[in-house]
């Protein structure tokens, strides 16, 4: 038996005493009464201990003589500048926002929203609260005002950190008027925020409300005052991330102290092969899952080198950007989205600028977030002669469910499938009825319950919907909303989400909440949002519009509005660009618009008259139009 199929093996006969043993690597101040079990309805891990996050992620390394090793660095090309933290320095700027954050009266508990972009002071940020037991929610610098506004209310924040702007190579996005506006929309009342002015934007600070990060922060530092971790329970939230839904309102996944250690500190060294000293880089951004496991908490769990990287992958300057990173800091393994690659290989498709660095240190390249097309993978392990590992996770688990763990042992390839089950997820296919399906044969992927340590315990703040929206359809099992197979050697493979979401470019995005903003303009009679194939980004939404009758304005400034009322709604990341307007929406006789139909269509994909369609003439005139558009 190889050595994953053991380490499964240890797993499934014995789940409470295999996620004992990887509990011993972190540092408790008291041990679990129960490892696993019930508390408050809800499934938890490692009940009763108490520790804290913060201390695992730097003082304990400090204290076990890797102070002077970099623990971060922060690189970026958008701005030109370079910077390195030891795990000295990184704790001493954690202790000093710490006490600014105390200084705000944010105590164990309480709630921290932060809005930044990829500069160090996010992950610093992260920690401080991590350190008092505070509760953040980073929100990604993509979504607009509303969005914002939307998280403010659900997790009603004591305050926002915030930076003065976020650079984008086409552009400075000015942070703080979406802040304001996000302030003023919400009906929760955010009374105070702290500041960090970029030197590419200098903002007008409020009085009495605005602190400015860098005075505060230096008077934390005079104040010579220290500031010890506090002690939380393993259950305590460490953070909530919002991640779309079906609707237009975000859910807010709970990430815990205890299990989310647990879970991480294995990941690093079971699946990215990572040990204390190496350097380990996730191209993501702190707004994302991958940017709180794997740019902030994973590697400073296991006492690893982590990088903050500010810029694109190509265009900031080149495709060879992420060559060149891993060539200066000697990054082993990297973490990135599959859209990134098919940005650089669509730039740099001969390799020429991989051919220009030493990339001797770099052992495996990591892709997820979306499908990674066996093209891609191909051109990457071509080019790169490293293993090309696919994995699939999501927000809500926090680390993955499916991977080829090179640190136990790297398993065959096969390409489209992002390997096998990690320990902790038995992975199952099942029906719509909930009977499991034969091997090949495409269902609905589900995990066994409980799940592990490190996927989320509840919703904030709603733990009915959490249950509704996870376990109502397939009793015992956590619906991941992906559709897939496994086939006859137990490799997974997600060919699909089984609901309204859409992957654009690595990032979920609900074409249900697209939807919402539409049909509020007043010229739009009804809509459906799909998302079609995208060459680079995966997919890209498109939208299918009704017009009213009486209009005043013409076809194109009706779109034009369109495409401004989502980015001013959900923000440009939501990247919608198209509308097309249609005169009837195919639709089943109890009159639910067919959107899997039309998605097929515009995708050229075979398709199956739905038994149930209303008319199926307007297939035909869909068609017709998506052939007019160009789409087909
Ligand atoms: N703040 C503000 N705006 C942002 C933003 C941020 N942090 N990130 C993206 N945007 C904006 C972009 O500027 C763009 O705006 P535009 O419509 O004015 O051009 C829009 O959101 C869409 O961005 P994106 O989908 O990222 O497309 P792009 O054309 O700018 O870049 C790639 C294409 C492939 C280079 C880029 O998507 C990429 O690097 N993807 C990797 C994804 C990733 O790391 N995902 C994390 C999951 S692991
Ligand atoms: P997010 O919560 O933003 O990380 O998105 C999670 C969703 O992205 C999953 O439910 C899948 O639909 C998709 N996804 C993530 N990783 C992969 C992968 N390796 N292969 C296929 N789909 C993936």
């Amino acid at each position: 038996m190889g050595n994953y199929n053991l380490i499964y093996k240890s797993w499934s006969n014995d789940p409470t005493g295999f996620w004992q043993d990887a509990a011993k690597l972190i540092d408790w101040y008291t041990p679990a009464e129960q490892v696993q079990g019930e508390l408050d309805g809800l499934e938890r891990w490692y009940i009763g201990a108490t520790c804290n996050t913060c201390y695992n992620c730097l003082d304990r390394h400090v204290i076990a003589g890797r102070g002077e090793q970099v623990a971060f660095i922060y690189d970026s090309p958008v701005t030109n500048s370079k910077k390195q933290y030891s795990y000295n320095e990184l704790l001493a700027e954690v202790e000093a926002f710490a006490l600014v954050l105390q200084g705000q009266n944010i105590t164990k508990g309480d709630r921290v929203i932060i809005y930044m972009p990829m500069v160090p002071e996010a992950a610093i940020a992260m920690l401080a609260c991590a350190r008092i037991g505070a509760v953040h929610s980073v929100v990604f610098g993509g979504f607009a005002a509303p969005e914002l506004a939307t998280r403010i209310d659900d997790c009603t924040p004591k305050l926002i950190v915030a930076a003065s702007c976020g650079i984008e190579p086409s552009r400075i996005v000015e942070y703080k008027p979406l802040l304001d506006q996000a302030i003023q929309l919400a009906n929760h009342k955010v009374k105070s925020t702290v500041i960090l002015q970029r030197q590419q934007k200098i903002v007008p600070l409020i009085d009495g409300v605005d602190g400015d990060w860098q005075q505060l922060v230096d008077a934390a530092k005079q104040s010579e005052k220290s500031c010890p971790p506090v002690p939380v329970l393993a259950t305590d939230p460490l953070y909530i991330l919002y991640t779309s839904g079906t609707t237009g309102t975000p859910k807010g996944v709970v990430r815990d102290n205890g299990g989310h250690m647990v879970a991480l500190n294995w990941s690093m060294g079971a699946i990215y092969n990572i040990q204390a000293g190496e350097v380990f880089w996730a191209a993501s951004d702190v707004g994302w899952v991958v940017g709180h496991s794997y740019i902030v908490y994973g590697p400073l769990l296991q006492g690893a080198t982590s990088i903050l990287y500010e810029g694109k992958p190509i265009g900031t300057p080149d495709a060879g950007a992420f060559w060149r990173v891993i060539e200066d800091y000697k990054v082993k393994s990297f973490f990135t989205a599959p859209t990134a690659f098919r940005a650089i290989k669509k730039e740099d498709f001969g390799g020429k600028q991989i051919a220009k660095y030493d990339l001797s240190s770099f052992k495996a390249l990591y892709l997820a977030g979306e499908r990674a097309d066996p093209d891609t993978i191909k051109w990457a392990e071509q080019h790169l002669k490293v293993p090309v590992i696919d994995h699939w996770w999501q927000t809500e688990t926090g680390w993955a469910m499916a991977c080829n763990p090179l640190g136990i042992e790297q398993l065959p390839i096969k390409y489209g499938s992002p390997t096998k089950a990690m320990p902790g997820y038995d992975i199952q296919v099942l029906d719509d009825e909930g009977a499991p399906v034969v091997a090949g044969i495409t269902g609905n992927v589900v995990v066994k319950r409980p799940l592990p340590p490190g996927c989320l315990p509840t919703l904030w703040n709603a733990n009915q919907v959490f249950e509704e929206k996870y376990f109502e359809n397939f009793s015992g099992y956590y619906e991941t909303s992906d559709a897939g197979y496994l086939d006859e050697d137990g490799y997974l493979f997600i060919m699909a989400r089984t609901d309204d979401i859409i992957n654009v470019a690595g990032h979920r995005l609900s074409t249900g909440a697209m939807e919402e903003i539409l049909s509020t303009h007043e010229a739009v009679a009804e809509c459906a949002v799909i998302g079609i194939k995208d060459k680079l980004k995966g997919q890209e939404p498109i939208g299918l519009i009704i017009l009213n009758n009486d209009l005043k304005v013409s076809h194109d400034e009706i779109i034009a509005s369109l495409k401004q009322m989502v980015r001013d709604v959900i923000g440009p990341v939501a990247a919608y660009k198209q509308s097309i307007v249609v005169a009837r929406l195919p639709k089943t006789r109890s009159g639910k618009i067919l959107r899997a139909t039309l998605r097929k269509i515009a995708d050229g994909e075979d398709f199956k008259m739905p038994p149930t369609i209303d008319d199926p003439e307007i297939l035909t005139e869909i068609s017709a139009t998506f052939k007019r558009a160009g789409i087909i």
